[in-house]
């Protein structure tokens, strides 16, 4: 099936790429670069950091490819953004227009996934993406970004974070 072999193949792409990263700052900047340019239906992907130290948290948008977004910091009682964070659960949201947790990025996000970044077992941040289709985000697109979750908390960890 095509697109679980575009999946495939990228997977593969971002799993070397995290290989090859000097730095998790690195690899997010151009993690979001490849998800965005590959991905045809990931129409916004950008990364949210909880800032260190800030008290109540907050999320600080970090390393982002697509429009520029008005939320570039988001509590964690706002938005899908801030449910992810404060569950440390992966959220997929097949329509946003029917979820009073989203904040309007985009007028034609249609779906948006947002995934939990975790070094240590502590959540550091979120990678969140966007979608002009609705639905876009299948079990097949969840494993996947939670993937690249994944290599980034590895790669924070690495850096002792
Ligand atoms: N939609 C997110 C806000 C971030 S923008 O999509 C880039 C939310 O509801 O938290």
């Amino acid at each position: 099936m095509a697109v679980t072999y575009r999946i495939e193949e990228v997977r593969n792409e971002v799993t070397e790429m995290a290989k090859a990263a000097p730095t998790a700052q690195d690899l997010m900047r151009s993690m979001v670069k490849l998800l965005h340019d590959r991905m045809l239906k990931y129409n916004w992907v950008g990364f949210y950091m909880l800032e260190p130290g800030a008290q109540p948290p907050v999320l600080v948008l970090g390393a982002f490819e697509g429009a520029m977004t008005p939320h570039t910091r988001i509590p964690l009682n706002q938005g899908i953004c801030g449910a992810a964070a404060s569950s440390g659960q992966t959220v997929v949201v097949d329509d946003v227009s029917k979820d009073p947790r989203y904040l309007a990025c985009s007028l034609e996000t249609k779906s948006e996934i947002v995934v939990p970044v975790f070094a240590h077992g502590k959540i550091m941040g979120e990678l969140d993406i966007d979608s002009h289709f609705p639905a876009a985000f299948t079990a097949e697109h969840q494993t996947f970004v939670q993937h690249c979750a994944m290599l980034v908390g590895k790669k924070l960890e690495a850096a002792g974070k």
